[in-house]
């Protein structure tokens, strides 16, 4: 698959250099509670190694989706430490948070969509952004929606299109531009079977090309097959599932070896 993505559009000075580190994320003795209610992430230790693929799993309401936030730098920890590409999020200067943020692609559980914008609009906005030339844009933009099989609705409003239809129009929106780091939220959880694996297959795509990938997901199906490592979270907790021995279920120490290697190849794409 040739679409994701064309590197000469930006070139290797497109990251900054500040943003070399082997840890894409990491996370130290974090803890989260909404308002006064009880943690709901606890204790929560884990490293993300440039280049790595996990998926996160854990049942509806374990803190999928809140762990995903703090990674997107939607909310801060009650307590602890969050870095982002080597940059510890406390600490980081307000005004410098907006250009760590623009280098993770984020799909949302709910999509949140641009609903007066066209599919393509959608698609085409983080390129807009980053001052991409429409010329430019349009083949990109045209090229990823037909893999996500929507050819034929690009011109078509978010609340026209089905449930699934508006996910591969926000997973599109999350890759165009070639995150840094992806965090998805349930991408497959409205498409599906044959266009779930499409649709991890894109992910994995872009991983070739060196993005640090997050999947969180019900599927169980679709984590035993892939064979990517598996993040679990229950009670409050994070553990790393070991594919060889599942039941091991090790807990991610303070300190640990990043949960996947570093691959030296992976990052000279970035
Ligand atoms: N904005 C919020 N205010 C209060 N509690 C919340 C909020 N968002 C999530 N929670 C609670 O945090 C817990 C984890 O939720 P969430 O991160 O959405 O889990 P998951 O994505 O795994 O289903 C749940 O108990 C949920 O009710
Ligand atoms: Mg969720």
């Amino acid at each position: 698959m040739s679409l994701l993505l064309n590197p000469k559009t930006y070139g290797p000075n497109f990251l900054m250099s500040e943003f070399n580190t082997n840890n894409i994320v990491r996370f130290e003795n974090v803890g989260l509670r909404y308002g006064f209610g009880p943690e709901v992430l606890q204790d929560i230790y884990f490293e993300l190694a440039a280049g790595s693929f996990h998926f996160l799993t854990g049942a509806s309401g374990a803190g999928k989706s809140s762990l995903m936030k703090l990674m997107y730098l939607a909310m801060r920890p009650s307590r602890g430490t969050v870095s982002l590409f080597g940059r510890d999020i406390a600490t980081t200067p307000r005004s410098e948070l907006p250009a760590l943020r623009r280098r993770v692609g984020v799909v949302f559980q709910e999509f949140r969509l641009l609903n007066h914008l066209s599919a393509f609009d959608n698609v085409a906005l983080p390129l807009r952004v980053a001052g991409v030339r429409e010329s430019e844009l349009k083949g990109q933009v045209e090229e990823l929606l037909a893999w996500v099989d929507l050819k034929n609705h690009m011109k078509a409003r978010p609340p026209t299109l089905s449930g699934g239809q508006q996910q591969r129009v926000a997973i599109a929106r999350a890759v165009i531009a070639r995150p840094r780091l992806l965090l998805a939220d349930e991408p497959t959880g409205n498409v599906d079977d044959r266009m779930a694996y499409r649709l991890v297959h894109l992910f994995e795509e872009l991983n070739r090309l060196g993005t640090t990938v997050v999947i969180a997901t019900h599927n169980q199906q679709l984590v035993d097959r892939l064979g990517h490592p598996e993040i679990r979270l229950s009670g409050g907790q994070l553990r790393l599932l070991e594919r060889s021995d599942k039941t091991r279920q090790s807990k991610i120490k303070p300190g640990g070896r990043p949960i996947a290697p570093f691959d030296p190849e992976v990052l000279d794409y970035l």
